[in-house]
């Protein structure tokens, strides 16, 4: 809980920065966007808790129709499944018995699935599961030219099907892949040709499976740069989309991606040391700085340089009036690193006015 809670429908003004705003109509605008595209084609959304981390969107997208949830981290899933949240892909390889022993507590608890890429730990995740007398879903991840995690598209990855498949406890789902090499490739049209190449992969190896007699039941993918590309390749089945539900700078820079900006950092200015100067309150420790600066949402501003805690902003003729005390709102180039500097939302409604605070469940659960 923030030092000082604004009271209900308190305007911008009387919110304390820095402070995370989350605009609730928009939010819901874009959930509903990605999940009204998708309502009629084969795909399936499971939308990724590492953008935002709060269980209240968690919510509003499986009421929006969303299968699940995708996290990246063991502490993720934990929140998720004490949440309330029961099917849940892990996207990411648990290695170690330590991880390993908290993913079966988890699985004990719900549905988790996990994605592998090496023999070794697939051996030591089918010996834990066995000893505790559960079954996991796994999905073998396949590098489909991001240079990540993943084990190469065709033989290599049809070996790892083979060996999970016939491991006691494991149960062999399908394919984990993400094509995030390409989410901000511009222009667009060059983003979806190399998509359209590279999700191939994904679905060529699909079929070696198949066609070798193991049953594929998901092949998960595709973040909110692609999604209308990748996203409806027949032979994917899920879209681990995270951005899009409440956007960020870079996603808007870029293209393809067109969502609201729901998301923003309201700052105030404490300085105006010089003419054309004003120094806010925001800095690297309170807003994603590998993206760039972020966009000020106010004509005649623009981020120019970051220090710890504070931000200074470069001003032309329409800004010259801000003063110290003024609050101006701040859009992150990168909204999941943003998010995760923050213990809560501040959530406000059609006119700007605070309603109440969200907790970011997943935030810093990095273990
Ligand atoms: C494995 C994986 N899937 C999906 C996503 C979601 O991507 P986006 O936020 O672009 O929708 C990410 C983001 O980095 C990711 O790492």
């Amino acid at each position: 809980v923030p030092a000082h809670v604004p009271s209900p429908t308190a305007p911008l003004s009387e919110i304390d920065t820095p402070a995370l705003l989350l605009r609730r109509p928009a939010l819901e605008r874009n959930i509903a966007k990605m999940a009204g595209r998708f309502h009629d084609a084969p795909v399936r959304l499971r939308p990724h808790f590492k953008s935002n981390k709060c269980l209240h969107i968690a919510r509003l997208q499986l009421a929006a129709g969303a299968v699940g949830i995708t996290c990246a981290k063991l502490g993720e899933a934990e929140a998720l499944i004490d949440g309330g949240v029961t099917d849940i892909l892990i996207a990411n390889q648990i290695v170690g018995p330590i991880k390993i022993a908290r993913l079966m507590d988890l699985r004990r608890r719900a549905d988790v699935m996990v994605a592998v890429d090496d023999a070794d730990n697939v051996a030591q995740l089918s010996a834990a599961a066995t000893a505790a007398g559960l079954e996991l879903r796994v999905l073998v991840e396949v590098d489909v030219g991001m240079g990540r995690c993943g084990v190469r598209p065709g033989e290599p990855a049809l070996t790892l099907a083979r060996t999970v498949a016939g491991s006691p406890g494991l149960h062999f789902m399908g394919l984990q892949t993400y094509e995030g090499h390409l989410q901000e490739v511009t222009p667009y049209e060059e983003r979806r040709r190399r998509a359209l190449e590279d999700m191939q992969k994904a679905v060529q190896t699909r079929r070696l499976i198949e066609d070798a007699g193991l049953p594929v039941a998901i092949v998960s993918g595709v973040g909110t740069g692609t999604h209308t590309i990748s996203g409806l390749v027949e032979g994917i089945d899920e879209l681990q989309v995270g951005s899009y539900a409440t956007m960020d700078a870079e996603y808007a820079r870029v293209g393809g991606a067109d969502f609201e900006h729901a998301l923003s950092v309201l700052a105030t200015v404490v300085s105006r040391p010089a003419a054309g100067v004003a120094i806010v309150d925001v800095g690297l420790k309170s807003i994603a700085a590998e993206f760039g600066f972020p966009l000020v949402r106010i004509d005649g501003a623009e981020y120019t340089e970051f220090h710890e805690e504070h931000g200074t902003l470069t001003l032309g003729e329409a800004a010259q009036d801000l003063c110290a005390g003024d609050k101006i709102e701040l859009i992150p180039s990168h909204g999941c690193t943003t998010c995760n500097l923050y213990d809560v939302m501040h959530v406000l409604d059609a006119d700007d006015r605070f309603v109440e605070l969200w907790p970011i469940e997943g935030r810093g659960r990095a273990q």
